[in-house]
C-alpha cells in the first residue's frame, strides 16, 4: 500500500477501533458490554434484526453454504457471522480492529458457537492464499476502507472460482443520504463523528469494480429513510420533518433514492 492509503487506513483503524457499531444504540449505560444483556439490549439494531431483507439473504445463502467456509469482512460486532454459524456455516470472521475481534470472539462464547478463526486482517491486504474461501460476506464496510475496488478485488482473490462474494451496502448516488451527507452535513454513523471514509459512488461505479466476477443481483435498499436513536436539532429536524414527508413518496420513485446497494456477484 502507498503512504496515502496507509495513513488513510490507520485514520479508519483508530476510528473504527474507538466507535465499534453497537455501541451508538446502547441506552442503558448500566449495562456491562460482553454480557448477554448487552448484545440483547443492542441486537435489534443490529444489521439482521433491524433490516429483515439481511436475515432472508443470510437465510438464503446459508442454505447453499452449509458445510462450507465463509470470509467476513468488517465484521464489527459479529451479529451477521453469528446467524451463518447457527445454520452450520464454518466462519472465519475479521475486522481491522482489535475491539470489534474482540467483541465478536466474547459474542460467539456467550452464544455457544465456534467461528473457524476471528482475527484483525485488514480488507485491502488480506491475510489469505487465493481461493480460499467458498464465499465472502461484507456488510457496510468496502466503501468505508479508502479503496471500495482493490478490497473488492481481494475479496474476490481470496474466494475460490465459482463462489459468491456478497457486498453489501454501497453508499449510491444520488440518495436521499447522499443529499442529507452534503447539503445538510448529516452524520451518518454516530452523531458527534463520522468515519474518516465514507465514499459514495454511481451504481455503475460500483459494478464495475467486479471485473473478473458475473453479478448476479444488486438491489437497492435503504429507500425509506429510517428511523434513527439520537437526539439534538438535526435529529429532529430528521425525524419530524424529512423522514415523514420522504417516505409519502411511491415506492418506484423512493427506490431511485435508496442509499445503499447490495451486489451478489460470482467469482469467474
Ligand atoms: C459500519 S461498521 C459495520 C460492522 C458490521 N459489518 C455490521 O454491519 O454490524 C464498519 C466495520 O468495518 C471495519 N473496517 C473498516 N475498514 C476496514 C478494513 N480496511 N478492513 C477490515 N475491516 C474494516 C470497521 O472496523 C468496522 O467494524
Amino acid at each position: 500500500m502507498d503512504q496515502d492509503l496507509t495513513q488513510t487506513v490507520q485514520a479508519v483503524h483508530d476510528y473504527w477501533n474507538s466507535h465499534t457499531l453497537g455501541f451508538q444504540y446502547v441506552t442503558d449505560q448500566s449495562i456491562e458490554p460482553g454480557t448477554p444483556e448487552f448484545y440483547a439490549h443492542i441486537r435489534p439494531w443490529m444489521n439482521p434484526y433491524k433490516f429483515p431483507w439481511i436475515m432472508e439473504r443470510i437465510e438464503r445463502e446459508s442454505a447453499l453454504l452449509k458445510g462450507k467456509h465463509l470470509l467476513e469482512i468488517g465484521c464489527g460486532m459479529g451479529y451477521d457471522s453469528l446467524e451463518f454459524l447457527k445454520r452450520g456455516v464454518r466462519v472465519t470472521a475479521t475486522d481491522l480492529t482489535p475491539n470489534a475481534v474482540a467483541m465478536t470472539i466474547r459474542h460467539f462464547e456467550v452464544e455457544g458457537v465456534q467461528a473457524e478463526a476471528v482475527h484483525t486482517a485488514n480488507a485491502l491486504d488480506l491475510p489469505f492464499d487465493d481461493n480460499t474461501f467458498d464465499a465472502v460476506w461484507s456488510n457496510g464496510v468496502l466503501h468505508a476502507t479508502g479503496n471500495t475496488e482493490r478490497a473488492i478485488q481481494e475479496a474476490r482473490r481470496v474466494t475460490k472460482p465459482g463462489g459468491r462474494i456478497m457486498i453489501s451496502h454501497f453508499y449510491r448516488k444520488p440518495s436521499w443520504m447522499y443529499l442529507m451527507h452534503h447539503v445538510g452535513r448529516e452524520n451518518i454513523e454516530y452523531k458527534e463523528e463520522d468515519p474518516p471514509v465514507n465514499t459514495f459512488y454511481t451504481e455503475a461505479e460500483i459494478l464495475a469494480m467486479f471485473k473478473g466476477c458475473d453479478i448476479l443481483e444488486a438491489v437497492p435498499e435503504h429507500y425509506r429513510a429510517l428511523p434513527v436513536r439520537r437526539d439534538g436539532v438535526k435529529a429532529a429536524l430528521y425525524k419530524y420533518g424529512f423522514r415523514p414527508v420522504y417516505n409519502l413518496l411511491p415506492e418506484s420513485l423512493a427506490k431511485r433514492y435508496a442509499y445503499k446497494l447490495s451486489v451478489t456477484a460470482v467469482k469467474l
